[in-house]
C-alpha cells in the first residue's frame, strides 16, 4: 500500500499530549513510518473544537507528517460523545472542528478527513462535503454507507462519484473493495484514482500487491506471514491474547483462503500458540 492510517485516537474533554500520541501510535517515533517504511497517518476522532485543535498542535510537536480526522465511526460509545459519524448531522460543527484543526496544525502538514454518506440518511451528504472542503481539508475518504447501514448493505459508490464531480479535494473511495474485479467496478462507477481498503486487506494480506499487478499470494506466503505474526505478537502480548488475535484474523482470512475456512473450527479450538503453530504446519503440508 502507499500509506496506512492509524486506528483513531479519541479526543474528548482534554487535549491528548504529544507523549500520549507517541505511545498510542508508535510510528510517530519512527518518522511516521512502519519498519518497512510505509508512511503512517495519524487519525483523530472527536467533536470538541478546542481540544481537537490543541491535540492537532500536539500532533505537530509529536512529528506527525499527515493528520486525518474520523467522521465515519459508527460505534455507540464513540457517537455517545458526539464523535465519529455523529458529526455528520451537524455540518456547521463539522466545519468548525476541521477549520480549528487546520489552523492549529503546522501549515506544511496535510490534513484529510474520512466520512460516511451520512448518519441516518444521506440528506446532508453534500453539505458535509462542502463543510470539510471549505474548512481546509485537501483529501477526503468516503465510505459509501451511512452510520445506520453499519457494515451491512453494499457500499453505494455512485454517491462517491457525485462527490468527485463536485469537489476539488482528492476523493478516496472506500467500502467493499476486495479484489481486482470490485476495484474495476469501483473505478468505473466513482471515477476515483485513489482507494482505501479495510477488511479486504485482512481477508487477503497480499491484496495491495495483487491490485498493483503483482502476483497472487501463495499458501506458502500465507503460512509464513501467520507464523511471523504470531512471533511478533508474542514479543508484546501473552499467549492468550496472541491466540485471540490470530483466531480473530482467521475469521477474516476464511473469506479468501479455503484452507482456513475448512479448518476454522480446529483453529478456534487451539488452547496455546504452540498448538496453533503445529496446526498451521499440518495445514501447510
Ligand atoms: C474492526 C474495524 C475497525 C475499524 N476502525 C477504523 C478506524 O479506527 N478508523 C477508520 O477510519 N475506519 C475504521 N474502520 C472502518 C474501515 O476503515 C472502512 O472504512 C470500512 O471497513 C469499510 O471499508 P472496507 O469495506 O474496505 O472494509 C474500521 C472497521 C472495522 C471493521
Amino acid at each position: 500500500m502507499d500509506y496506512l492510517v492509524s486506528e483513531f485516537v479519541r479526543v474528548t474533554q482534554r487535549r491528548v499530549p504529544a507523549q500520549s500520541l507517541k505511545r498510542l501510535v508508535p510510528e510517530l517515533n519512527n518518522h511516521c513510518q512502519t519498519p518497512y517504511k510505509h508512511p503512517v497517518h495519524l487519525q483523530l476522532l472527536g467533536s470538541n473544537i478546542e481540544t481537537m485543535a490543541k491535540t492537532a498542535a500536539e500532533a505537530s510537536l509529536a512529528g506527525v507528517t499527515h493528520l486525518d480526522l474520523n467522521f465515519g465511526c459508527p460505534a455507540k460509545r464513540v457517537n455517545g460523545h458526539g464523535g465519529g459519524s455523529f458529526m455528520l448531522q451537524d455540518p456547521e460543527t463539522l466545519y468548525q472542528v476541521v477549520k480549528a484543526v487546520r489552523e492549529s496544525l503546522a501549515s506544511n502538514i496535510p490534513l484529510s478527513a474520512k466520512m460516511r454518506l451520512g448518519y441516518l440518511d444521506e440528506d446532508l451528504f453534500f453539505e458535509n462535503l462542502e463543510a470539510i472542503e471549505k474548512a481546509g481539508a485537501d483529501t477526503l475518504t468516503i465510505h459509501g454507507r451511512t452510520k445506520k447501514d453499519g457494515y451491512g448493505p453494499a457500499a453505494r459508490w455512485e454517491k462517491i462519484g457525485e462527490a468527485v464531480k463536485r469537489s476539488k479535494m482528492t476523493i478516496i473511495a472506500n467500502g467493499d473493495i476486495q479484489n481486482r474485479d470490485s476495484l474495476q467496478r469501483c473505478i468505473a462507477i466513482t471515477g476515483c484514482t485513489h482507494f482505501m481498503i479495510g477488511r479486504g486487506s485482512l481477508s487477503n494480506p497480499f491484496i495491495f500487491r495483487e491490485l498493483k499487478g503483482g502476483k497472487a499470494g501463495s499458501l506458502e506466503e500465507l503460512f509464513l506471514l501467520i507464523n511471523s505474526y504470531i512471533d511478533d505478537l508474542l514479543e508484546h502480548y501473552d499467549d492468550f491474547a496472541t491466540l485471540g488475535r490470530i483466531k480473530q484474523w482467521s475469521a477474516h482470512l476464511r473469506r479468501d483462503w479455503p484452507v482456513i475456512a475448512e479448518n476454522l473450527k480446529a483453529i478456534r479450538a487451539t488452547q496455546h500458540t504452540n498448538d496453533l503453530k503445529m496446526l498451521m504446519k499440518k495445514l501447510e503440508e
